[in-house]
This record gives C-alpha cells, sequence and structure tokens, in this order.
C-alpha cells in the first residue's frame, strides 16, 4: 500500500517524467530543424528513455496497489537560441529532476517507506549518468566554439547513440 502522500508525489513524479520525454522529443524537432541530425537522434533517443522512466513509474504505483493519476502534461519549449543553449537546459533540467527525486526519497523516509526507498535507488543512479552525460555535452560544444565543424563531428558523434 501506499499512503495518499506518496501516491500523490509518485504520480506527480510520473508527469514530470513524462515531461521531460516531451521536452526532448520538442528539442528532437528543433535539431532537426536546423540539420542538427546526431542531435535531433541524441535527443529523440532520450525522449524515449524517459518515457520508459515514467512507465517505471506507472508500473510501480500499481504493484504498490496505488492509483494512477495522469495530470496533465506541461507543453515543453519548441525552440532555443542554439545548440549549446539547448543542452544547456538540459544539463539545467537533469539537476532540477534530481532534486525532485531527492525530495521523494525524503517523503519516503518522512514515511518510513522503505521498499519506495529502494525503487528510487534506481533513480537516484540514473540521474547521476544523466546529469554528467548533459554536463559533458556542455562542456564539449563550449570547446568546439565558433567552429562548426567541430560541432558537426560532435553531432556525429551523438548520432550514433544506441537504444537502450
Ligand atoms: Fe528521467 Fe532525465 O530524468
Amino acid at each position: 500500500m501506499l499512503n495518499d502522500q506518496l501516491q500523490e508525489a509518485l504520480n506527480r513524479h510520473m508527469n514530470s517524467e513524462f515531461f521531460s520525454s516531451y521536452m526532448y522529443l520538442s528539442m528532437a524537432a528543433y535539431f532537426d530543424s536546423i540539420h542538427y541530425k546526431g542531435f535531433a537522434h541524441w535527443a529523440q533517443e532520450q525522449a524515449n528513455e524517459e518515457l520508459g522512466h515514467a512507465m517505471k513509474m506507472y508500473q510501480y504505483i500499481l504493484d504498490k496497489g496505488g492509483k494512477i493519476v495522469l495530470l496533465p502534461i506541461e507543453g515543453p519549449p519548441t525552440t532555443w537560441d542554439s545548440c549549446l543553449g539547448a543542452f544547456e537546459e538540459v544539463y539545467k533540467h537533469e539537476q532540477k529532476v534530481t532534486q525532485q527525486i531527492n525530495s521523494l526519497y525524503e517523503i519516503c523516509q518522512e514515511n518510513k517507506d522503505y521498499a519506495t526507498q529502494t525503487f528510487l535507488h534506481w533513480f537516484i543512479t540514473e540521474q547521476v549518468e544523466e546529469e554528467s552525460m548533459s554536463s559533458e555535452i556542455v562542456e564539449r560544444i563550449k570547446l568546439a566554439g565558433n567552429s562548426n565543424s567541430a560541432v558537426l563531428l560532435i553531432d556525429s558523434e551523438l548520432g550514433s547513440r544506441k537504444s537502450e
């Protein structure tokens, strides 16, 4: 069983993962529109991954006998000022998601819900990877500076991202 506070918090976080998927899909369309096909592919893969995160949460709520409440998904931005600007937003976004998961974990601790704490360990570990990956991309695009060919090299690298 989940108590009302946790059920509400888990549903809210599931919504946030759906929003992440929307945001990355919107970013994929943006990159595509400016012909950075590798970044577009990377963002689309990330959108799929975020959908997986939301569904992990969905299944857990059901497994615990909770009620699924699908909240409205906020509309994501539809454009960014540059590739660097887009990836800076990714990094900022992932830091925010980490904070949300930490708050969720604190609610579990307050409620002495050990099963949900264990469930959240996967998300806590995942966020370390997500923050590190996005920060690395930001730094590499910064290193490329004004060189289009250097940015296109990163684009090509990210275009080889495999589905998980
Ligand atoms: Fe599911 Fe990127 O956090």
